[in-house]
């Protein structure tokens, strides 16, 4: 049985970090055991241009904690009127890994996202020609489809029309959530790939909603039911070069998840490498937690996997604090519901 295992330093695929007190607050949590990772641009005013992603990109450089080695890896927000030549200079900068596209009203602070996707075209057509990737947030917003058909219905209706018609596109479908995303994604050939979050190895619908209503456990794409779980655990832990971690750790006050109508979120970036450790290991799969939390991600990327690394230990019962405590106000950390014996050493 295997005890203790030393991986190459993570990258986190997917993560808000946010901006001004909840940043500061945060940002050591994930800084701790990942080495760069792919920061998420909804903030309240979104990173639409690369001259606001460099401006965000130096403030999470001055948040760091002391001492902290954290390659923030900058995206852009995509909305109907970005200039693809400014995507272009982005790309250039070396600094701006991605573009991100958000179906206007899908998830936090998408409202300046894309209602026409024929509108961002011209886009589409300048990140395939230059090799960027496109995040996907992979859900319609058409209030008459169930929400938890809304990741398959955007794969048919939006996902693969843009696909067909953008030759040499790379996508990320981001926070894959249902068994069609997987089957999508390990069809799709090598200019597509899929993030898979912490929570959804863990959570079911059921988790959210039976025995009262657990607004930690809530986050968009919504979890789906037990067999979707599994398809994206099975995934998760093939070593399929095609599924890689993006925890979309995704930071909201108490007062906010706890709340008549509670924001969508769940925050891994403090137990996610220890939780991940026992989902590997409970599917015999902890040779490919590798592949999936510091190879896959960087390859889809075109960067090299970190030199440095990180080794795990199985032990007593791992502890981390319930609540990170930042002057925006307490965050609750995700808890995977059941005791983790995997420790990272410091
Ligand atoms: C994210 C957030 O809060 O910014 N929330 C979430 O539930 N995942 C946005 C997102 O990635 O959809
Ligand atoms: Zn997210």
């Amino acid at each position: 049985m295997i005890q203790r295992i030393t991986l190459r330093r993570p990258d986190d695929m997917h993560l808000h970090l946010r901006d001004g007190a909840m940043l500061k607050g945060i940002v050591g949590e994930t800084t701790r055991h990942f080495a760069r990772a792919i920061i998420m641009p909804n903030l309240e005013r979104p990173v639409v241009t690369a001259a606001v992603a460099l401006a965000y990109r130096s403030r999470i450089l001055a948040a760091l904690p002391k001492g902290a080695v954290f390659e923030p890896l900058m995206t852009l927000y995509l909305t109907e009127t970005t200039d693809p030549a400014d995507v272009a200079a982005a790309h250039a900068s070396g600094l701006v890994k991605a573009v991100k596209l958000y179906p206007a009203g899908a998830t936090t602070n998408s409202n300046s996202g894309v209602r026409n996707f024929d509108a961002v075209r011209a886009v589409f057509e300048k990140i395939a020609e230059i090799g960027l990737p496109l995040c996907v947030h992979g859900e319609v917003t058409d209030p008459s489809v169930d929400i938890f058909d809304r990741e398959a219905v955007f794969i048919d209706k939006v996902l693969d029309p843009i696909r067909r018609n953008t030759p040499g596109l790379r996508v990320i479908m981001e926070h894959i959530t249902t068994s069609e995303g997987v089957a999508y994604a390990s069809a799709g050939g090598t200019g597509l790939a899929a993030t898979i979050t912490t929570h959804h190895l863990i959570i079911n619908r059921n988790h959210i909603l039976a025995g009262g209503i657990k607004p930690h456990y809530y986050c968009l794409p919504v979890a789906k039911r037990e067999s979707h779980r599994l398809a994206l655990r099975k995934a998760a832990t093939s070593g399929d070069a095609r599924f890689f971690l993006g925890t979309d750790s995704a930071p909201h006050v108490d007062a906010a998840k706890e709340h008549a109508c509670g924001c969508a979120g769940c925050f891994t970036a403090t137990n996610t490498v220890q939780i991940l450790a026992h989902v590997f290991e409970e599917d015999g799969a902890l040779p490919q937690l590798e592949a999936f939390t510091s190879l896959n991600g960087a390859a889809f990327y075109r960067l090299p996997p970190n030199d440095s690394t990180i080794t795990l230990t199985k032990g007593q019962p791992a502890g981390w604090p319930e609540k990170i405590l930042t002057e925006a106000g307490p965050v609750t950390v995700f808890n995977p519901g059941y005791p983790v014996h995997w420790h990272v050493e410091t």
